[in-house]
């Protein structure tokens, strides 16, 4: 049984996404030791308190420059082998990377619309500016870059004439987002994603 902990900071969809897939069998061999939230306001909280889960906020704002060390050492409290990051906007130390396994979810096709300032509704705005008629979400291991890291999962999703930003971000959640990152976390935990020497993701 494969132990991961889930970092979030928002509302925690991504985060619902996950738990139901456990408790309906969409993730096998697989269990959510705890939930983290760098925002006490973030919904994810209740969520996982909701489902029995170990929630704990670490906030940002007030932890500052200490922030990074609560977050080793909280994390080095439960035996994990995954972090996943589902609305998490803090970057990841680099001991972290080192340690374990750490996946994220941005809501682009990576490497479009991503990187540094494009979080939330600033990648939806984006899509939309620059008229691209296909967008989506990507899931990849972390490397300590933003939204950088091998490609596990991606999926694409259609952007129609008229949709606002808050349309389109609704609509990559549904078809991409909700589906991809329960998916990514099924195959890590039954040792189906492998990574070759060029960090190209190979699904077995
Ligand atoms: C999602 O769009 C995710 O792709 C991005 O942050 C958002 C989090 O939403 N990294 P939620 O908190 O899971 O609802």
């Amino acid at each position: 049984m494969m132990k991961f902990g889930v970092l979030c900071g928002g509302g925690g969809t991504n985060l619902q996404a996950i738990i139901d897939a456990v408790k309906s069998g969409v993730i096998k061999n697989a269990e959510i030791s705890f939930v983290i939230s760098n925002n006490a306001d973030a919904y994810a909280l209740e969520r996982a308190r909701n489902n029995g889960i170990t929630a704990v906020c670490l906030p940002s704002k007030e932890l500052k420059g200490d922030f990074n060390a609560k977050l080793i050492d909280k994390i080095a409290e439960f035996d994990v082998e995954l972090i996943v990051l589902a609305g998490f906007m803090k970057m990841i130390p680099a001991e972290l990377c080192k340690k374990y396994k750490i996946i994220n979810i941005h809501p682009s096709l990576i490497p479009s619309f991503c990187g540094a300032g494009f979080y939330g509704l600033k990648v939806h705005e984006a899509v939309l500016e620059k008229g691209v008629k296909v967008t989506g979400a990507t899931v990849h291991f972390v490397d300590g870059e933003y939204d950088h890291g091998p490609i596990i999962l991606q999926k694409a999703v259609e952007v129609k004439y008229g949709d606002t930003p808050e349309i389109l971000q609704k609509r990559v959640m549904e078809e991409a987002e909700w589906k991809l990152l329960p998916a990514a976390v099924d195959l890590i935990a039954n040792g189906k994603v492998l990574v070759d020497e060029n960090g190209i993701v190979k699904i077995v």
